[in-house]
């Protein structure tokens, strides 16, 4: 099978002659071509310089033999136009430096023309586009309205939420604000990278398990579901939230053709609790990288077993991989992936 087609056709649940693996994060710190950049840009910089951006892009898809490209760029990246000012502190994270604390803030912030605002995202897609004609697909990507709309108001990452909550219960008028206005963000902002030639998009709701499920119905799902509704037909969406077996069903009802699923539940079992009406994504813990690689084979037999050779299962890790991961593993997982799964 054309290796530029199985990762599109299990989006759409239509059989493959093996299961197609791509990692999310797969552009990053672990691997040596990266780090070789990155030790001369900082990393906002690489990500609004195309030639850059699509170079990180490439490297895992020559050196991994993945089946999907993602687009090299950061989710927080759509909030410097809407007026954020955002850092990447060396060592730290995102850092936000006039994060939201009220609906004044909220009127204040812009919505964007991604062909003015981000420009260097989709000249990026469309340089990667001509460089992997005929090899893998490439994927777009946003940041999810909850996930974002943290950042803002946290100022960077957060472990309790406390103050997204607060400003959710305390003044929900102002948080279902703020969410319609990054929803229309981000959907401009992905029809945008649609226009420009990615193939399937991924949505990533990377903070939202932190919400009990009622919480996630009445704050965020109706904010998710409009972006999958505004997206432009005819593509995959794949939809990612983890830390999320709880709202599994719930995602589902939100959109996506693909549901991104982590590795604290079974997939077999997510994948029943979706009724197998769309794909699956996942889930090898992403620390599993660090066993000795007959380990990492096993885990991998038994995810796919899981997922039992049904139409419709993306193999990826359960969380994007991490900075210390030995690449020789990633080369390994993948390769057990192809092996392990030929039908
Ligand atoms: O998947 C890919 O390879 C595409 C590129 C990509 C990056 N960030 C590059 C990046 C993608 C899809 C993202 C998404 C992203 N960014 C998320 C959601 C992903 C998830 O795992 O749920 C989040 C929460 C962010 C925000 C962000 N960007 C954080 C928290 C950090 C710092 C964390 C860290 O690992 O240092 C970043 C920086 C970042 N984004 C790096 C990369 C390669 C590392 C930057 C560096 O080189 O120093």
């Amino acid at each position: 099978m054309d290796r530029s087609t199985i990762f599109l056709k299990a989006c759409q649940q239509k059989p493959t002659k093996y299961t197609p693996v791509w990692i999310m994060r797969q552009a990053g710190r672990y691997m040596k071509e990266y780090r070789a950049i990155r030790g001369k840009v900082p990393f906002l910089a690489m990500c609004k310089t195309p030639e850059l951006a699509a170079e990180v892009t490439l490297q895992p898809v020559e050196k991994l033999g993945i089946d999907a490209a993602i687009i090299f760029a950061d989710i927080l990246l759509p909030l410097e136009p809407m007026g954020i000012n955002l850092e990447f502190a060396e060592g730290e994270g995102p850092v936000i430096h006039n994060p939201i604390e009220n609906e004044n803030d909220i009127d204040q912030l812009r919505t964007i023309k991604p062909e003015e605002d981000l420009p260097f995202v989709l000249e990026a897609i469309k340089k990667v586009r001509r460089e992997i004609e005929g090899k893998v697909p490439l994927i777009g990507f946003s940041g999810s309205p909850f996930t974002l709309a943290s950042y803002m108001i946290e100022g960077g990452h957060s472990r309790n939420f406390i103050k997204t909550k607060r400003l959710m219960y305390n003044n929900p008028p102002a948080w279902h604000l703020l969410m319609e206005k990054i929803s229309q963000v981000v959907v401009s902002y992905l029809n945008a990278q649609i226009n420009a030639g990615v193939q399937a998009i991924q949505l990533f709701d990377s903070w939202v398990g932190c919400l009990s499920p009622h919480d996630y119905e009445e704050y965020v799902l109706p904010h998710s579901r409009s972006i999958f509704k505004q997206v432009k037909k005819g593509i995959p969406a794949i939809h990612f939230a983890a830390d999320s077996s709880s709202l599994l069903e719930l995602l589902r009802q939100a959109g996506g053709d693909v549901i991104g699923v982590d590795w604290r539940i079974d997939i077999g079992t997510a994948w029943r609790r979706l009724e197998y009406k769309v794909g699956v994504q996942g889930n090898l813990d992403p620390a599993a990288l660090f066993a000795p690689v007959p380990v990492i084979r096993n885990k991998v037999k038994k995810v796919l077993q899981s997922a039992a050779n049904r139409s419709g299962h993306i193999f990826n890790l359960g969380h994007g991989i991490l900075p210390q991961t030995p690449v020789e593993n990633v080369i390994a997982l993948v390769e057990a992936v192809h092996e392990l799964s030929q039908r």
